[in-house]
């Protein structure tokens, strides 16, 4: 038997628990803000300093013909939206499991998302699910490749070229991952990454919008931006008269924001190494203690992002333990694992209301949009929800450290071992006596 759980008064199995805390930032990242504080250097019209070269960067490294770097992933998704030309009547696939930002701004260009289920096992958009759903006004699918696992590729650019929609990625839990040892953000006629602070690539606040197709660079480009950079890029004689006025959006990056990301997109490599390191270790030793389940990761995810690392709690396998009290034991240990917290999309209010009061009566298109709009209930998407009750979440440590993920594993074995223990302490109330 294990030493005393630690929710009964025992040693903790992780003695010093790590913090996590993101991005790093070096004397180098300190030293540029500096400088463009001293310079005076706190916004761009035209596609120049920082901003030139983060996008330069990302060019580079994807192997692109344009960039776009804008205030931030949502706003690139609006504009990717955008520069597709979707709109009125258009229907768009996308997942129920993903973050809101992914699916908001759809609405924005008065398009309808149709919302998809997730594979119960990755958490990402299921290809089944996803052609179930076409129909004649089907014209995109968006997707996201969750925490860092690659969605499937092979199946999603079948259907993809089957029914000739078009594709955004949301890479924003994905930079620098692959797919059969091709980076995600590369199979999309649009692709985007949030460069918000929690992102591999962090910004603070910021997104880029990835594409070969020039229209759909222009589009995007002239949505949030306006005069100089417009001027410069627009350059085709549909768009280019518009390029002094733009669509009417600033959608502009700040220069701080481009600095930091272009200085952490240097170390994303590293940063990718490290998670790998720490997180498959991590899932190697965990499997096969009862109550936990590691992600699973599929063979063609060839790289993994780890956006966070999120386990299945099997509260069979421990006879019906609640996650609650699991949890609670495991942090007693000094595992920093937290229930998932995110909903699936059809559970919020947003996607089952009649009416969410966001459109202006009298606006025609608003009508059209409000009463071709579908609405969900809970069970509409049974993988999705299990998805997200059944699965916890660890921070992304980059940091090697090989002696914390073995203090985790003697965690949670500890805490299997003694499962009848918690589940006497669930019931009663009382501890284990010593
Ligand atoms: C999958 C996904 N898409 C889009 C976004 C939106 O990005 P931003 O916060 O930069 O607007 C986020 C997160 O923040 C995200 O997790």
């Amino acid at each position: 038997m294990s030493s005393r759980l630690s929710l009964f008064g025992g040693k903790p199995a992780v003695p010093h628990p790590p913090t996590y805390s993101w991005p790093p930032i070096t004397n180098s990242d300190t030293a540029l803000i500096v400088q463009l504080l001293q310079r005076k250097e706190l916004s761009y019209y035209g596609r120049e300093g920082e901003v030139r070269e983060l996008e330069d960067a990302f060019k580079t490294y994807f192997n692109v013909r344009f960039a776009l770097a804008m205030s931030s992933g949502t706003a690139a998704l609006h504009s990717a939206f955008f520069g597709l030309g979707l709109g009125e009547g258009d229907e768009v696939l996308a997942p129920t499991f993903t973050f809101l930002s992914t699916v908001m701004p759809i609405f924005v260009v008065n398009a309808l998302p149709v919302l998809v289920d997730a594979e119960p096992d990755t958490g990402n958009i299921d290809p089944a699910d996803i052609e179930r759903r076409i129909t004649p006004q089907t014209k995109a699918l968006v997707i996201t490749h969750m925490q860092g696992h690659a969605c499937d590729m092979s199946r999603i650019m079948d259907l993809v070229r089957k029914h000739r929609l078009t594709l955004i990625e949301d890479c924003s839990h994905a930079h620098g991952a692959s797919h059969k040892e091709r980076l995600l953000g590369t199979f999309g006629d649009a692709s985007v990454f949030s460069l918000q602070g929690s992102k591999l690539v962090a910004a603070g606040q910021g997104g880029i919008l990835l594409t070969n197709d020039q229209e759909i660079y222009e589009r995007a480009t002239l949505l949030g931006h306006f005069k100089v950079r417009a001027m410069e890029e627009v350059t085709s004689d549909q768009y280019r008269p518009f390029s002094g006025t733009g669509y009417g959006l600033n959608y502009r990056m700040h220069p701080f924001a481009a600095g930091l990301a272009k200085e952490q997109f240097k170390r994303l490599d590293a940063y990718l190494q490290g998670r790998n390191d720490n997180l498959l270790y991590l899932s190697s030793r965990l499997k096969g203690i009862p109550g936990i389940a590691p992600p699973v990761v599929r063979d063609y995810a060839t790289r993994h992002g780890w956006f966070t690392y999120r386990p299945f709690y099997k509260s069979d396998e421990l006879e019906g333990l609640s996650l609650p009290t699991y949890l609670k034991a495991l942090q007693a240990e000094g595992v920093p694992i937290q229930k998932a917290s995110s909903l699936p999309l059809h559970l919020e209010p947003l996607f089952q209301v009649e009416d969410d009061h966001s459109y202006t009566y009298g606006r025609t298109t608003s009508e059209a949009s409000r009463s071709t709009r579908q609405r969900y209930q809970p069970g509409d998407f049974p993988h999705s929800e299990h998805y997200a009750q059944s699965t916890c979440t660890l921070p992304p440590f980059t940091e090697p450290m090989p002696e914390i993920m073995d203090q985790f594993v003697e965690a949670f074995s500890k805490v299997a071992e003694q499962a009848h223990l918690l589940r006497d302490y669930e019931r009663t109330g009382y501890p284990h006596p010593k």
